[in-house]
């Protein structure tokens, strides 16, 4: 029997040339075949410890039995719903929701990600209050549909797909003055992460979220906080928001809600601002949302959550590693400027991209997956499942350690460019308003024929690290 195509060739072929060069330049050419826990195997057999989570998506790392026995018991009865009559899964994931939320967060809309929750929200807003504008933040990370992209704050994302929404205005995160200037009887809602995830793993200064609370309240406007990354747990506390004290008028959500099992996304709003799409219920609808078995997963997660305290254990674990990482970066100050984050959304921030991807590629080597955050290719995400054991954390630590040690005792930082590790400039381009140049730069990359990606990056990493 022929061999079947290496899916590498797949991507190459049928998906994107571009993502085929990212995974071979990060030396993640074979497929991910199998996930247990925070495991993840290769087809070559090998064995990854996973520190990505599917961004945040996989709360107890891959297949989770609870979860998976949830769903499979929901599929033995429904998998998907008529569409025309009330389905128990998720009126009581919904009921469960607005017990766990904080204050009177209560009327619940489910959706399959988090840009369509950010969409929905958006759109709830208009519709409450009838003005056009939103405020958002520079940095921001809202999804990739078009509403959801308006509000989010990286010019790479933005620049190919002018015009987005009209009435968006961008201000400094976590600078009051200019949110209360921008804020004004226009505005809609004002829309913000408690912790910025993909921006780089910026939480809020403290006060900032009751400022904002405070200046919508005084303009009339809603106050969204999306926590899609921050929310169930991930930053430690149930939802970021608590960081403050704060209650949304409307808070988004999805990632970690499907129990790393199911797709799902929500928003959840007062009464004040739900009952806008009550006269008639048909105004925002989805066909897969709130589908049987993304319900059916999502109690079985808020279940499991709560009943073992899992916020809590990723307080505590991540206090301890967020500790680890700051001793290691006073280890290597040429390489890591900063270390952010709460729970167990952590960002290492690098002087440079060319060093984080290095040691990206190199932990990859060592069988510890990372990524980047996608506003900020300077920082890596430290973000593993919330019940992954302190045994596999240990192993992470030491293959860090062992990659910066590696590099910092080979490398100037004039060698870094010989390397071929430019991800950003390379393959997919600078940051600029009109995109062009990043396109040029990204269609140049492409030419380079032989699979290699714009360089010898994996190469170097692997000839460095074998
Ligand atoms: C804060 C936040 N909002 C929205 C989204 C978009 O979610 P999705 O990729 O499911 O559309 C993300 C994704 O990373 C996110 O971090």
């Amino acid at each position: 029997m022929a061999s079947p195509v290496a899916v590498k060739d797949l991507y190459d072929s049928y998906i994107n040339p571009g993502m085929a060069k990212l995974h071979h330049l990060m030396g993640l050419s074979a497929g991910e075949l199998r996930g247990e826990g925070s495991l993840v195997y290769d087809e070559d057999g090998r064995r990854y410890i996973d520190c990505v989570s599917g961004y945040g998506s996989l709360p107890f790392g891959h297949r989770p039995g609870p979860v998976l026995e949830a769903v499979r018991r929901q599929m033995d009865r429904m998998a998907l719903s008529s569409k025309v009559m009330p389905g128990r899964p998720v009126g009581e994931l919904a009921e469960a929701l607005a017990g766990w939320t904080p204050g009177d967060l209560q009327y619940s809309f489910f959706c399959n990600s988090g840009a369509e929750a950010v969409e929905g929200a958006l759109k709830l807003a208009r519709a409450v209050t009838g003005r056009p504008g939103f405020v958002a933040a520079e940095g921001g990370f809202h999804g990739k549909t078009f509403g959801a992209l308006s509000v989010s704050g990286r010019q790479r994302y933005r620049a190919p797909f002018h015009p987005l929404l009209p009435g968006v205005t961008l201000v400094p995160f976590g600078d009051v003055e200019a949110l209360k200037r921008a804020v004004s009887q226009e505005t809609a809602a004002v829309i913000l992460e408690p912790i910025q995830g993909e921006g780089g793993v910026h939480p809020a200064p403290r006060g900032y979220l009751t400022a904002a609370r405070e200046i919508c309240d005084r303009a009339g406007a809603l106050l969204i906080l999306d926590e899609v990354q921050t929310g169930l747990g991930r930053t430690g506390m149930p939802f970021a928001a608590e960081r403050d004290g704060v209650v949304p008028d409307v808070m988004c959500l999805a990632k970690a809600l499907g129990g790393g099992v199911m797709p799902i996304g929500c928003f959840i709003a007062r009464p004040e601002a739900a009952r806008a799409f009550w006269e008639d219920p048909l105004i925002h609808t989805s066909t897969f949302g709130g589908n049987p078995l993304a319900a059916a997963a999502g109690l079985a997660t808020l279940d499991w959550l709560q009943r073992e305290d899992l916020p809590g254990a990723a307080a505590e674990t991540g206090r301890w590693l967020k500790g680890e990482f700051e001793e290691m970066a006073k280890r290597y100050p040429g390489w890591i400027r900063e270390v952010r984050g709460e729970g167990l959304l952590l960002g290492v921030e690098f002087v440079d991209e060319a060093r984080g991807g290095l040691v990206m590629s190199g932990l990859v080597e060592k069988g510890v997956l990372t990524a980047f955050t996608l506003n900020e290719y300077r920082v890596v995400r430290v973000e593993p499942s919330l019940t992954i054991d302190r045994g596999l954390l240990i192993q992470v630590l030491e293959a860090w350690d062992a990659v910066l040690g590696y590099w910092c005792g080979q490398l100037d930082p004039g060698e870094l460019e010989a390397t071929g590790w430019e991800p950003d400039r390379q393959v997919l381009g600078p940051d600029s308003e009109n995109g062009g140049e990043s396109r040029e730069t990204a269609r140049n990359a492409g030419k380079e024929g032989d699979g290699n990606a714009g360089g010898s990056g994996e190469g170097v990493v692997r000839r460095a690290l074998a």
